[in-house]
């Protein structure tokens, strides 16, 4: 008699903290309640380039309710590590010392925190922030990419050789000189603005010191990753500072690393001796994280007359700071994603009065495939071909980077299902050929392409005597439905249902967790909890199997059955316990396992990515150009699917991140002063509900074997990737316009 085993996984399942997070008992970082908490509010710099000469803080000290104010002047002295320092660091690369906060008088960019003033109130902290007097010794600022390109130098390399996030300065593939013996070229220049990941949770901690020890509650998406910076900068013990996150307000990579706030709350605190709160303003949060860098990308693209890539030069200029090095894989996916024989990319970076850029959405590759995908438009409307033809055509049948096959990949099939979806086969070639009354209608399409990565995590599982179990690890959650996705991971695993299992995640006592990014969560700590749920399931039964008194006595693993909660036997299946009845008789409370995970050798054999298909249409205004997406059709290859629900979601919302990133994001830097002049929401538009149509995203299934022992790809950042081409692109047919500086506004059609 065979037993059928339910499976939990790739079911729609509602988020199991969806309760909590719309009745606000989801706890973010500042919502912590602490008792005697004092407030800091950040002073920042007002100009791009210079030094202090003088800070006055005697009015803010003497205003009501203000207990310090910590300048360079009297802040204590710490040590600032330099990158990269972590376990995995090469998901955040960033070479160069972190900001030296509150250290010396420079001043390296506009917004650059100088002072932190704490109160009794939030309210005094605000006021006597305005009351500290600053002089500086002001320098020449640079802050535009164009005017320092002259100056541009190659990134650092050496510490992700062999990493599927390896962004090395030259890499030459085949004939250097391809390009002149193309029969077909096509050579232009792309840029991308200074973009901010405003999510809708401000950068926040609550410190708080006890004996020596600091807890944090912080927001963060590395939890592990906070608490090291923190001890070291500190020189604590690691044990000795907690980091407590339990949930992210949106991030989309700002909280990837630690910025200044914990350590100047930390500091703070200390110095007041008393927990402290320092919440980040709206407008702060324009300097007090990264953002997506400025690049000028230029892409030339040879072919043959029938459409096949003969060469490809792919050359990225990118923005960093005075003090850091800031890469990301700008280039990454134009030496995998076409069958080109001949591919030369250049990655170049470029030093300005700016915060370190940092990952957001996509990072690298939502660049980067802007311009290569916005080129291969380009060059299919100069041969005539169909542009969802030409990538057939160019489609890689393996990793033409490294010659190595794929793990999986079912992006032909998603140019299939999502055409049909769509219904491009309405389409017709031509430029301006679609009309709709007033509107210009257009349809474009792009890839999309994201690296998987699969990074060392720890997790534990732990099974009760009550029938419930547990499974744990640092990891954030930044709203993908991270604590859904690991109750079910856990449940499949230990074989239990879905309402017994709970989640713990977002605290430093637990295990440790790699970064919450990268799309990785689900690979890297979901694979820890699989691993410790066998784990535990394993210890189970060999407790049951050395008992006289089981009735599962000398049992091996591939003789018996987990389902249910229950281990039985294949040959008969009324033979068996409940997980309860082998801890109760054995008189325990609960049986546990701890897992360190790691990724194995697969990405020396297998090449390991997402892919999707994304197909837009837009409704520009002959008159006045505004321009509309319509519809969105999105297929995605991204491995099993652990929550249809959560992961179909997470898909829109890359995509209509994507719309943002065409239409609308733009952070405007004023040469001029070297400050943002639109460092709020009123100005800085992202999209709304009214701006998006609907988004018809799904997944097309896909097994994958060989990317982790779950099978699941990341699909957090896959969206993202290639909706500012299909956009372009859909501009283009729909006015004969190319254009190739995000964002697309009106202004650029006119
Ligand atoms: Mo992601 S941009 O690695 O949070």
């Amino acid at each position: 008699m065979s037993q059928v085993v339910k499976s939990v996984i790739g079911k729609p399942v509602d988020r199991v903290d969806g309760r909590l997070k719309v009745t606000g008992g989801a706890r973010y970082a500042a919502e912590f309640k602490v008792a005697n908490v004092a407030h800091g509010v950040l002073v920042m710099s007002t100009i791009a380039s210079g030094s202090i000469r003088s800070i006055d803080t005697k009015a803010a000290l003497s205003a009501p309710g203000v207990l310090e104010v910590i300048t360079h002047l009297n802040a204590p002295r710490l040590s600032f590590p330099e990158r990269p320092q972590t376990m995995d660091d090469y998901i955040a690369p960033v070479f160069g010392r972190s900001l030296p906060v509150l250290q010396d008088k420079t001043i390296y960019f506009n917004g650059q925190p100088i002072a932190v003033v704490v109160a009794e109130t939030l309210e005094q902290a605000e006021y006597a922030a305005t009351l500290v007097k600053v002089v500086y010794d002001e320098s020449k600022h640079v802050t535009s990419l164009e005017a320092e390109i002259a100056r541009a130098f190659p990134p650092q390399e050496g510490l992700m050789k062999e990493s599927p996030t390896d962004r090395p300065a030259d890499v030459v593939r085949g004939d250097p000189e391809a390009l002149s013996k193309a029969e077909v070229v096509v050579d232009e220049t792309y840029t991308i603005p200074i973009e901010h990941h405003n999510p809708m949770e401000l950068l926040s901690t609550i410190a708080e010191w006890s004996n020596g020890k600091l807890t944090l509650h912080d927001k963060t998406q590395w939890v592990p990753n906070t608490q090291m910076h923190v001890a070291m900068v500190f020189g604590l013990r690691e044990e000795d500072v907690r980091v407590i996150s339990p949930f992210v307000g949106g991030a989309f990579g700002s909280s990837l690393r630690p910025w200044s706030h914990p350590v100047v709350a930390a500091m703070a605190a200390r110095a007041v001796r008393r927990p402290v709160k320092l919440v980040v303003k709206r407008q702060q949060m324009f300097t007090s994280h990264g953002h997506r860098p400025y690049t000028v990308q230029r892409v030339a693209l040879g072919a043959s007359r029938d459409g096949r890539l003969t060469a490809i030069v792919h050359e990225g200029y990118a923005q960093t700071s005075l003090y850091e090095e800031n890469t990301e894989s700008l280039l990454g996916a134009t030496r995998m994603l076409y069958a080109s024989p001949n591919c030369i990319t250049r990655y170049r970076l470029v030093r300005g009065n700016i915060q370190t850029p940092l990952y957001m959405r996509g990072p690298g590759e939502c660049s980067g495939v802007f311009a290569l995908d916005s080129a291969l438009d380009e060059l299919a409307y100069k041969l005539k071909i169909d542009p969802l033809e030409m990538r057939i055509r160019n489609h890689a049948g393996k990793d033409p980077s490294n010659g190595l096959p794929w793990s999986s990949k079912s992006l032909l099939e998603c140019y299939r299902r999502g055409a049909e979806a769509f219904g491009w086969s309405r389409r017709t070639f031509e430029p301006r050929s679609m009309r709709d009354g007033r509107y210009l209608v257009g349809m474009g399409m792009a890839t999309g392409t994201s690296p998987m990565f699969r990074m060392p995590a720890s997790a534990r599982a732990r099974i009760f005597s009550d029938g419930t179990a547990v499974v744990q690890s640092s990891a954030s959650d930044m709203g993908p439905g991270t604590w859904t996705t690991m109750q079910i991971v856990g449940a499949e695993a230990l074989a239990m249902d879905l309402s017994r299992v709970r989640s713990e995640l977002g605290d430093s006592t637990l295990p440790k967790a790699s970064v919450h990014g990268g799309s990785g969560t689900t690979a890297s700590v979901g694979s820890a909890i699989h691993e410790a749920a066998l784990a535990v399931r394993a210890k189970l039964l060999t407790l049951a199997s050395n008992d006289s008194r089981s009735p599962l006595t000398g049992a091996t693993e591939a003789q018996v059955t987990f389902a249910d909660g229950r281990i039985s036997l294949k040959s008969d299946a009324s033979r068996g316990e409940s997980y309860s009845d082998i801890l109760r008789r054995n008189r325990m409370d609960s049986i546990e396992a701890t897992v360190d995970s790691q990724p194995g050798d697969e990405n020396k054999k297998f090449s390991m990515h997402a892919f999707c298909a994304h197909f837009i249409e837009v409704r520009v205004d002959a008159d006045l150009g505004s321009i509309r997406a319509s519809r969105i059709v999105s297929a995605c290859g991204g491995g099993r699917i652990m929550n249809e629900k959560t992961a179909r979601s997470q898909l829109s919302g890359g995509v209509v991140g994507g719309l943002g990133m065409a239409l609308m994001e733009e952070t405007v830097m004023d040469h001029r002063m070297g400050r943002f002049v639109n460092a709020n929401l009123g100005e800085y538009h992202v999209p709304v509900n009214a701006d998006c149509p609907t988004i018809e995203a799904f997944f097309v299934e896909e097994r994958d074997e060989h990317v982790n022992p779950l099978g699941a790809k990341g699909i957090g950042e896959v969206s993202y990737v290639g909706i500012a081409a299909a956009v372009a692109n859909a501009v283009f047919h729909a006015t004969g316009k190319r254009i190739r500086h995000l964002p697309i506004t009106l202004d650029k059609l006119l």
